[in-house]
């Protein structure tokens, strides 16, 4: 018997009370209930109470099987006992001090021998910040005004990366392979989307002459390399290598925004494709759990903000910048992260995916399965997406009713999801047979 998505919600409903309290107490402070747009669910969001390795427990007693683990932040999975005493540790010993600390040399060598194209790098507390500031360090470096990015991509909210991120269909885009700028949120600087130029992803030839079209003026292409939020898509064999060979020979800037990528493998998806950018960006899965970023990259960029012996070129300041807590727990996750870790995970996930797609095929839905590293991307698609556009095609309407459904039955996923560290095969199992129980109720 099908279900729709009416009754699906009027079950979350049900399970959910003190959810939907909080939420209702919520709209009187926060604009609608909501402070983080990315985690709005219509009606209601369910608050955690707590988490524990690959589970979280909410406000009314439901635990959750959790393939979300922080939009892919959580690659040892909820309060890890390792992060956990690491934390407590280094709080008795003062939490932010006006001045550095040792461990965040520890936290930049370790990256450094991860990333050898890291030569130099800075730390920041966001994933945002770390794109501002790449973006910043290339137009200083080059003194060219504008920069690239691929359409749909997300690279957090500062205003460059608020074009084009992920825009409605439509003829507003302009042509495929000349893809037409697209302000994505109000209050941004004038002239911001005369600063973007757009690409296409998976377009080498088209990307070719569009940054030859703007070579005068552009200071970087930034690319999220396995486009990981317009859509989980891999760069085509030469792509990437392509936009290498492009960009230097243009005297551009290639930033790598390896925010959620790094998850792919011990060197990030720079590291698994031979690609060494010019900067990179970092966050989520290197402050484990906590709120930071880096980014980083040639020395001779990255020099114009030394400031021994001078006005540093950009003066980059911030509170929280390197800060121990931060620092303390990246490098308890980083360090449990060995290649055999990420061996480990990766060939769970594959397994994973082959699996769902299996199911899928097997109830006759039309779906595809993307994995990268530990990640999985579903798609009601008849083929993987090579870019956005092609992306955008997916159900928003089908991906609501299984991630209703699955919330309902004790796991939370989101159009696809993560693994985590703690994870086995009993969680990507119950994965596999909760899909083939949803799909005898689908509705479609
Ligand atoms: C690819 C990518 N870049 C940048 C960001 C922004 O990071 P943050 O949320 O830490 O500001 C995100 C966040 O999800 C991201 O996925």
């Amino acid at each position: 018997m099908t279900i729709t998505i009416d009754q699906l919600v009027s079950t979350y409903r049900t399970r959910n009370p003190q959810s939907l309290e909080l939420f209702t107490r919520a709209q009187a402070s926060l604009p609608g209930g909501n402070t983080r747009t990315g985690v709005y669910v219509d009606p209601f969001p369910v608050y955690s109470l707590s988490g524990a390795g690959a589970c979280v427990t909410d406000v009314d007693g439901n635990e959750r099987l959790d393939f979300v683990n922080n939009a892919t932040a959580l690659i040892i999975g909820h309060a890890h006992p390792s992060i956990v005493a690491a934390l407590q540790d280094r709080a008795a010993l003062g939490t932010a001090f006006f001045g550095p600390t040792e461990l965040e040399i520890e936290l930049a060598e370790l990256l450094r021998s991860r990333l050898p194209s890291l030569e130099r790098l800075r730390f920041c507390s966001s994933g945002t910040e770390a794109v501002l500031n790449a973006i910043r360090v290339a137009r200083a470096f080059t003194g060219k005004p504008k920069i690239a990015k691929f359409e749909g991509a997300y690279h957090g909210i500062d205003d460059p990366a608020m074009i084009s991120y992920m825009p409605a269909l439509g003829p507003d885009l302009g042509p495929e392979d000349d893809p037409r700028s697209v302000l994505s949120s109000g209050g941004l600087a004038p002239g911001t989307a005369e600063s973007v130029v757009v690409l296409p992803f998976n377009d080498p030839v088209a990307c070719e002459a569009i940054l030859r079209a703007h070579s005068g003026e552009l200071a970087a292409v930034i690319v999220d390399p396995l486009s990981t939020a317009a859509g989980l898509a891999f760069p085509q064999p030469g792509f990437l290598e392509s936009l290498r060979e492009i960009t230097t020979s243009l005297g551009q800037l290639l930033i790598f925004d390896e925010i959620v990528s790094f998850r792919l493998g011990f060197g990030g998806t720079q590291g698994a494709y031979g690609i060494d950018p010019d900067l990179t960006c970092l966050a989520k899965v290197i402050a484990g759990g906590t709120p930071g970023g880096a980014f980083g990259g040639r020395e001779d960029v990255m020099s114009i903000y030394d400031p021994t012996g001078r006005s540093p070129g950009i003066p980059q300041s911030g509170t929280y910048n390197g800060n121990p807590l931060v620092a303390i727990a990246g490098l308890a996750t980083l360090q449990q992260m060995t290649a055999e870790a990420y061996a480990a995970m990766n060939h769970l996930a594959q397994n994973l995916g082959t699996e769902l797609e299996e199911s899928f095929r097997s109830a006759d839905v039309e779906a595809s399965v993307v994995v990268a590293g530990s990640m999985f991307r579903i798609y009601f698609l008849d083929r993987a997406p090579q870019n956005y556009r092609q992306a955008a095609l997916d159900s928003g309407e089908k991906h609501r009713w299984l991630n209703f459904w699955m919330m309902n039955h004790g796991i939370t996923t989101r159009v696809g999801g993560c693994l985590s560290l703690p994870m086995t095969q009993d969680h990507t199992l119950r994965l596999v047979d909760q899909t083939r129980c949803a799909l005898k109720e689908w509705p479609f």
